[in-house]
């Protein structure tokens, strides 16, 4: 049996299934397999481990006549076509809960960045400005005490909470369906999504990619945050519409956002957000600590083994094939 592997992947685990099964790597790191090489490859796998940079749509199930298990490194699955999956009877695996703490920090990283313009500092000294310390020289904002807005009260949604509350921060958030039970054990309280953008000072962004979330934030729901207040997104660029951001910053309407993903990824250098100081760029980067990677990488392989074996995957996204 065939494992494809669209990306180049170091693991203990790989000397093990290579004795087993016929093992296809693209070998180039950081890059993607070209489309027509993956269409050519899928046709006789068994197997796929995946991410999010592949588009599994489709022209990409019919070109897959024998693939038994769909395994992607990640927690997001929007780059996959679940009915295609499903119809052919395909269980789709993925990784959450082992990067929940890390994309959480990631999104506190923004929030501190953004708040205390470090990026912008930084560059004020490199580019040799400093003269003297000012009294409000890269004045910001300040975290302890500020209302934290979570918009998607997911798994990572619940971690980021506990971190922020540790912060002493006030935590309001919104869902698809309010989650009494997080309200109770986190101490958070349910917001529409307007009334939330109103009173938070930091909204983040934690949603995943769909048609009911494409755009939620355009330029009539930042304009309901407060001019003092930063954005952040580590969930998917689509869920904003990157014109009514863009606009909201250059009008220094809201305070900074923090973005780790993006409509179009990669952010090309001439993208008007990036020509913005009030903006911090992240090349989506969420759960990328190497201890959590390598865990990834884990569930993601085990997923596939358990797949060609028809057992159950750790971690199922459309459990309606069993
Ligand atoms: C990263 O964005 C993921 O979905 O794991
Ligand atoms: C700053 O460094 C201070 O001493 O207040």
């Amino acid at each position: 049996m065939k494992i494809l592997f669209t990306r180049l992947i170091q693991s203990p685990l790989l000397e093990q299934i290579s004795k087993q099964y016929e093992v296809v790597m693209w070998n180039e790191e950081n890059s993607v397999m070209p489309r027509n090489e993956l269409l050519k490859e899928v046709a006789d796998a068994d197997a796929i481990f995946t991410n999010l940079t592949d588009r599994l749509d489709a022209e990409f199930f019919e070109h897959a006549k024998r693939l038994k298990v769909v395994s992607t490194m990640a927690v997001g699955f929007d780059n996959i076509d679940l009915q295609e999956a499903t119809k052919r009877g395909i269980p789709v695996g993925h990784t959450p809960d082992v990067l929940s703490e890390a994309v959480a920090e990631l999104a506190l990283t923004l929030m501190f960045a953004c708040a205390r313009r470090v990026v912008e500092s930084m560059q004020f000294i490199k580019e040799n400005k400093w003269e003297s310390w000012g009294p409000y020289l890269f004045a910001g904002q300040k975290i302890s005490g500020a209302k934290l807005g979570i918009i998607g009260m997911g798994r990572i949604g619940k971690i980021l909470a506990k971190q922020a509350k540790a912060l002493n921060m006030d935590v309001i958030y919104t869902n698809r369906r309010r989650d009494e039970k997080a309200e109770k054990e986190l101490n958070v309280e349910y917001r529409e999504l307007d009334s939330l953008l109103k009173e938070s000072d930091y909204v983040v962004m934690l949603t995943p990619a769909s048609n009911e979330t494409y755009h939620m934030m355009g330029y009539r729901e930042f304009s309901l945050m407060k001019a003092t207040s930063i954005f952040v997104n580590v969930s998917r660029g689509s869920t904003v519409d990157e014109a009514g951001l863009y606009q909201i910053l250059r009008e220094n309407k809201i305070f900074a956002a923090g973005l780790d993903v993006f409509e179009v990824e990669p952010i090309q250098q001439d993208h008007p957000l990036l020509s913005l100081d009030n903006v911090i760029a992240l090349p989506h980067i969420g759960s990328a600590t190497k201890e959590t990677r390598d865990k990834m990488v884990e569930i993601a392989l085990k997923n596939i083994l358990n797949g060609l074996n028809n057992e159950r995957l750790l971690h199922t996204v459309n459990k309606e094939v069993y």
